[in-house]
């Protein structure tokens, strides 16, 4: 001891190294007290008593010692919290771990069905406390483990799913809170039933399923992906069923967490300054909500609405089905019928519906998988169980197919019986379809595509005329001109681009180039061979909205021109592809910007009024000033583009809608939007005006004043959004507290005064009480006196949201999810 006391204090360093090297066991002579620890071998992990967050209760747990960032991986008693620091670790001579408080209760321990001579206690440097006999240290005889019972954390070698012998099940439980480890709604579990597959749930709600391995990974896990930081495996044999992953470099800290709303996520550790980088979440968008669109429906985030039915089906309860409630699912249109030969409809880039109710072999082929589900009449769909290779094995499934959803990339076939005559119709339209590709010259073809696309317009054109006073986007709201020819060939004069010379500038449209996804697809950078960067979109096939949309666009934005808006170079449609080519914007969207902690320390506030004002005028273009009258629909700030100098430009003119001059307002049952941004009387009625658009720039400019979302928008102190945040603020005459923290050094307070009561004037319930925005132009560029704003129009909008979407949300409290959604207005 006194030796010790002398190395301790002549050198530090070699004291920390003795200590954490000696002590990573416990054996039946020691013990642990509050303020102890035990710390792993290599000094990657410590065990001891700690207190999360603000609570001030105690737990025993394990946490990451090297990174010091206080991140628990293992908490042992997370039900029974020590209230003192009392608490006391010991190991039993029968080789239990028992930790008892102050009385003498054992509050929590370890048991074991077996009892050793000398067991001993071990924290491993892969953060899993074992105990074991003193001289056998194989996994394989480890009297306990806490890797057998995880909490939220999911660590590299723990196995997670379930022992068919001994039915130890170790799955993920959510915490309550980050400042409360005991159990909570979520968890992540195996469901051996059927083909196996992991099911989150929220409480017996399943909420997310990842689908079943299929040789690569789950089928609903598409960004699972082979990576520089761990290989995974799934075992699946008579003994067990399991998942697990790997470190390749063992000095990568990386964990999967089941966080306390439920959404499962994978940390890398990067470096004290940058932290955890998320890495990858199971759930991606709301098509991986589980059932969203019911039985026998399919979700495509690319499309609005998202939810449509199998080919051949058609909703069952129509009426819920055009208000957005798809639980209900689709029935088929025709029959089956079992005797008379039954065929099947190949749905390739899918995620397999839920297995639970399903049947495998793994060394059946697909011809073989192909029969036996046609022999069996409950049989409704097959598929191979594993992908590799050209794929093997066999799924079949019976009763309802539930929670079907499109992937762009990595989705698997799955094959859906059909009666043989509604077969028919939807092969003969894909082999006519192949004839065309085939035999028709490939220039060819992208002409007649392009006088069908003319053809289409034309008569949507005449047709909507006839219906609607407000039409879609088109050449020439002016009826006179409205009868020439003329306007149809100028909708054309944008110049046409060559698939292959886009495909060259887009490097095949590689990954790399990859800026993002767009409504309506994936967006690409590119650069032509004169050297002129490019951002092309292009259309995902058969994304039916998406068509309208592109449409539209090409037909709006041609006709623009303005320094606040984005300028569309040209378009492409060719082979099936349609794509739009802008200019590029080096320094991508405003949220990109002013809701990321680093990049908003870039935009000052003079900068930021620069953009305010940029908005302000290409919207006040749009509204009065252009050819077309347009109205937006979308403005938001994923809309907002910014040049090299950051020159704000408004950019996807998907959803606008161009107006006469005498018109002040249309109404529309097809609801397109982003939550957070939509006029109460747009979301409630489908009512829009040039005064939706001034409530979106309204909620546009507190976001880039307070850099915070207005939808997903928390407040420790009440649960209002950002609007009523502000307004709040706004009648405490405590307006300027709304400022963004990094721009407060930069900010002149009267011109955020301003912005901010100008943005709160553009929010108003009633869109009479909203100013134009030539108003709203004069108003930002003076320090004129304004009128008094009442309260904002936002309590309707968000009970709106919650009874059309009960999404919204679903992954956090503090969603910031700004997908433009498209639903029935409830009318
Ligand atoms: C601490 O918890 C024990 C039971 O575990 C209880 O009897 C005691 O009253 C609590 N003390 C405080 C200060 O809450
Ligand atoms: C708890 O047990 C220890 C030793 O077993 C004993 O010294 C102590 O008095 C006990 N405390 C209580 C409150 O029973
Ligand atoms: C471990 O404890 C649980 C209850 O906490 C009990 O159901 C189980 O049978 C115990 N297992 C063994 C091996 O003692
Ligand atoms: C460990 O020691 C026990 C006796 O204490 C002995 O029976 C056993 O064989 C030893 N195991 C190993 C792996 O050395
Ligand atoms: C593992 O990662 C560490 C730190 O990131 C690095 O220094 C080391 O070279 C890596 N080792 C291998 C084999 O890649
Ligand atoms: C799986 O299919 C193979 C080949 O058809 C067959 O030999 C085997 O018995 C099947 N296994 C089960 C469990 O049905
Ligand atoms: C099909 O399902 C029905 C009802 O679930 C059942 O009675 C019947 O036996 C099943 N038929 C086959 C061939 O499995």
């Amino acid at each position: 001891m006194g030796g010790f006391t002398i190395l301790f204090f002549s050198s530090t360093l070699l004291s920390i190294f003795i200590t954490s090297a000696a002590v990573d066991t416990i054996t039946q002579a020691q013990s642990i007290d509050d303020g102890e620890t035990i710390v792993s071998a290599g000094g990657d992990f410590e065990l001891g008593f700690f207190s999360p967050g603000s609570s001030e209760n105690r737990y025993l747990g394990i946490w990451y010692k090297k990174i010091s960032t206080g991140t628990v991986v293992w908490v042992a008693d997370r039900d029974v919290p020590l209230n003192d620091s009392s608490g006391i670790l010991k190991l039993d001579e029968r080789g239990t771990l028992v930790l008892l408080n102050k009385a003498n209760m054992t509050i929590w321990s370890s048991n074991s069905s077996r009892s050793v001579q000398s067991p001993v206690a071990q924290l491993l440097d892969t953060g899993n406390l074992v105990v074991r006999n003193e001289n056998d240290s194989d996994p394989e005889n480890f009297l306990w483990q806490s890797f057998d019972y995880p909490g939220d954390t999911f660590l590299p070698g723990m196995k997670y799913g379930k022992n068919l012998i001994t039915g130890l099940d170790s799955y993920l439980t959510s915490w309550k809170s980050t400042d409360d480890p005991s159990t909570g709604d979520f968890t992540n579990r195996l469901d051996p039933r059927g083909f196996p597959q992991m099911f989150l749930k929220e409480g017996s709600v399943v909420t997310f399923r990842s689908g079943p391995w299929n040789g690569l990974r789950f089928s609903g896990m598409p960004n699972l992906k082979p990576n520089s930081i761990y290989t995974f495996h799934f075992v699946l044999n008579q003994k067990e069923i399991y998942y697990t992953y790997e470190l390749i470099n063992s000095s990568v800290v990386t964990r999967m967490v089941l966080s306390p709303n439920g959404v499962l996520q994978d940390y890398t550790w990067i470096d004290r300054r940058q932290g955890w980088l998320l890495y990858l979440t199971a759930q991606m968008d709301n098509c991986d909500r589980y059932a969203l669109c019911g039985a026998y429906g399919s979700c495509d985030i690319n499309n609005s609405p998202a939810c449509g039915c199998l080919k051949g089906f058609v909703p069952k309860h129509p009426n819920d089905w055009n208000v957005a409630d798809w639980s209900g699912g689709c029935v088929r249109r025709t029959r089956l019928n079992c005797q008379n030969g039954d065929g099947f409809l190949k749905y390739p880039g899918v995620k397999l519906p839920d297995t639970q109710d399903s049947w495998f072999n793994m060394t059946m082929n697909l011809k073989e998988c192909k029969m036996k589900c046609l022999k069996n009449c409950n049989c409704t769909a097959y598929a191979n169980s594993d992908i590799r290779n050209g794929g093997s094995g066999c799924v079949l499934w019976f009763g309802n197919l539930i929670d079907i959803r499109e992937y762009n990339e990595n989705g698997q076939d799955l094959y859906v019986r059909m009666a043989a005559s509604e077969l028919e119709e939807y092969e003969s339209s894909d082999q006519k379809k192949l004839v065309k590709i085939i035999v028709i010259p490939i220039g060819l073809a992208g002409l007649i595509l392009l006088v069908i696309f003319v053809i289409l317009h034309v008569l949507k054109r005449k047709r909507l005329k006839k219906k609607a006073p407000l039409g879609e986007v088109t050449m020439g709201h002016n009826p006179e001109r409205d009868h020439t020819n003329e306007s149809e060939k100028e909708d054309l004069e944008l110049p046409l681009f060559d698939f292959d010379t886009i495909a060259e500038a887009t490097d095949n449209f590689s990954r790399s180039n990859k800026l993002g996804q767009g409504g309506f697809g994936p967006v690409y950078k590119g650069m032509l061979r004169g050297g002129q960067e490019i951002a092309v979109k292009r259309l995902s096939k058969n994304s039916r909205q998406g068509l309208d949309e592109f449409k539209n666009e090409v037909l709006c934005i041609a006709k623009l021109q303005h320094r606040n808006l984005v300028k569309l170079l040209g378009y492409c449609i060719q082979y099936e592809e349609k794509m739009l080519i802008y200019e590029y914007m080096p320094n991508k969207s405003l949220n990109s910007f002013i809701f990321d902690q680093t990049q908003s320390m870039l935009l000052d506030w003079p900068k930021r009024f620069h953009i305010i004002k940029g908005i302000a005028r290409g919207l006040l273009y749009l509204h009065q000033d252009s050819r077309l009258r347009i109205i937006h629909r979308d403005l938001k700030a994923s809309n907002i583009l910014l040049d090299q100098e950051m020159n704000p430009k408004i950019s996807d003119f998907g959803m606008a809608r161009s107006f006469e001059e005498n018109e002040t307002e249309a109404n529309t049952t097809r609801v397109v939007g982003t939550y957070g941004y939509m006029s109460p009387e747009y979301a409630v009625d489908g009512l829009f005006s040039v005064k939706s658009d001034v409530y979106s720039f309204g909620v546009l400019v507190l976001e880039i004043v307070s850099g915070k979302r207005n939808r997903g928008f928390c407040d420790p102190d009440h649960h209002l959004n950002l609007l009523g945040h502000a307004w709040r603020l706004y009648r405490k005459g405590r307006s300027i507290e709304l400022t963004d923290a990094s721009i407060q050094q930069s900010c002149n307070p009267l011109e955020v005064l301003q912005s901010i009561h100008v943005g709160l004037l553009c929010v108003q319930q009633s869109p009479d009480d909203r100013p134009s925005m030539s108003s709203v132009v004069m108003m930002l560029g003076s320090e004129i006196a304004l009128p008094q704003p009442r309260e904002p129009g936002f309590f309707v909008a968000r009970r709106m949201i919650e009874a059309a979407d009960s999404s919204s949300g679903i992954y956090e409290p503090c969603s910031v999810n700004d997908i433009t959604v498209t639903f029935l207005a409830a009318r």
